[in-house]
């Protein structure tokens, strides 16, 4: 019994070296520290940007439901689901948006855009319940969910804000009746996704915005 208690405590020593090694090896990638070194998801937030640039290459539908499933088990006020969302992959829609969206940019600001959404081949529309004050907060954390899920299956995604401005103009109109979102709910932010055809570095953050109180 002595013997098997030495041994098992070699083993536990060996394992603890190990681990200490593993934690002393500099990071490898360029966004991730020690602390991240070994976790997934911390390694995915590190190293989800946002992407402007997308193949054509259309997501496989098993993934689309991944990352839906992923954004509706995200945190919501009161367990209410305050969000509607629309996941557009019909490509006559999506150059039907592009059209109407820089037909808008062209009136409103003098330039055309190419896409609306980068010309990614899914872009989900979230919008939020007007009738509770915390409903933005519940389409947020969905979105947040649904970026890092597709980050973890090597699929890119953009958040964007200006394509709603249009599509809650009066220019959208169009667009919003096929969308179809309940009375009470208000288009918030769309979110292009698709397979990434570039690697943008990471923006610096502002630490200082963050005090910890102790
Ligand atoms: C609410 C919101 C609206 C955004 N709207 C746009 C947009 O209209 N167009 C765009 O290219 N990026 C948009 N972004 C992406 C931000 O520019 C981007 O997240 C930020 O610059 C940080 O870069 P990162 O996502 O690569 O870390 C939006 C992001 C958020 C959260």
């Amino acid at each position: 019994m002595y013997r098997n208690f030495i041994f098992a405590s070699c083993l536990a020593l060996a394992g603890m070296l190990a681990g200490c090694q593993k934690a002393a090896t500099p990071a490898e990638t360029s966004n991730t520290d020690s602390v991240s070194q070994k976790n997934a998801v911390v390694e995915t937030i590190m190293e989800r940007r946002s992407i402007r640039k997308y193949k054509p290459q259309a997501i496989e539908k098993e993934k689309l439901d991944e990352i839906i499933r992923c954004g509706i088990y995200a945190p919501n006020g009161m367990g209410r689901e305050s969000w509607e969302v629309r996941f557009v992959t019909r490509p006559e829609l999506l150059a039907r948006i592009d059209t109407l969206y820089a037909d808008y940019m062209e009136k409103t600001q003098g330039k055309r855009p190419a896409a609306a959404a980068y010309g990614a081949p899914a872009v989900a529309f979230i919008a939020y319940d007007t009738t509770y004050d915390l409903s933005q907060v519940d389409c947020g954390l969905l979105g947040g969910n649904m970026l890092l899920a597709a980050k973890s299956m090597g699929i890119g995604s953009c958040c964007l804000g200006g394509i709603c401005r249009f599509l809650n103009a009066p220019e959208g109109a169009e667009i919003m009746k096929e969308l179809d979102f309940p009375e009470t709910y208000k288009l918030l932010y769309a979110i292009a996704f698709g397979y990434p055809d570039e690697s943008p570095k990471a923006k610096e953050r502002t630490p200082e915005k963050v005090r910890l109180i102790q």
